[in-house]
């Protein structure tokens, strides 16, 4: 089932220089980029994008992170892209995460960890009407 997902190079991605390395390997699976954008954005859509964590201990820094910079937005699009880029990128502590995976190899952090990928179909949903309102 073709799916569509919203992943984010996080500022450290960028950062780093290692939007190359991160792209290629969702390019190299056969994922299809929609659309894409470098950006740096502002408290509100931080707020706006992780909803869900706003009320947690962790989010004042991971607020500031993610506008700490440009980030790459963009829309992944290939069959079971949710779960492909959420395995592709590995858990969510770098420290943890599995060898192979985008974090495991690349992210010492449970912060800065490099992308994010959108969790659940309703998540894709709504995260890719919050950072792309014109995609069709
Ligand atoms: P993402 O949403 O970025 O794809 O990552 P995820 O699902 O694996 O992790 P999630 O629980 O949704 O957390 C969102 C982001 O918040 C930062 N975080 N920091 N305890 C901490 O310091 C902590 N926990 C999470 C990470 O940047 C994580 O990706
Ligand atoms: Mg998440």
């Amino acid at each position: 089932m073709s799916q569509r997902t919203l992943v984010l190079l996080k500022p450290d991605t960028v950062g780093r220089g290692l939007v190359g390395e991160v792209l290629g390997r969702f390019e190299a699976k056969g994922l299809r980029i929609v659309a894409m954008d470098l950006r740096t954005i502002d408290g509100e859509l931080a707020d706006q994008h992780y909803a869900e964590h706003v009320d947690k201990a962790f989010y004042p820094p991971l607020r500031d992170f993610v506008t700490s910079g440009p980030l790459v937005a963009l829309v992944l699009e290939g069959d079971e892209a949710i779960e492909v880029v959420r395995a592709l990128n590995g858990a969510t502590d770098g420290r943890k995460a599995a060898p192979g995976t985008i974090r495991g190899d690349l992210s010492l952090s449970n912060r800065e960890n490099l992308v994010h990928g959108s969790d659940s179909e309703e998540s894709a949903s709504r995260e890719i009407k919050i950072w792309f309102p014109d995609l069709p």
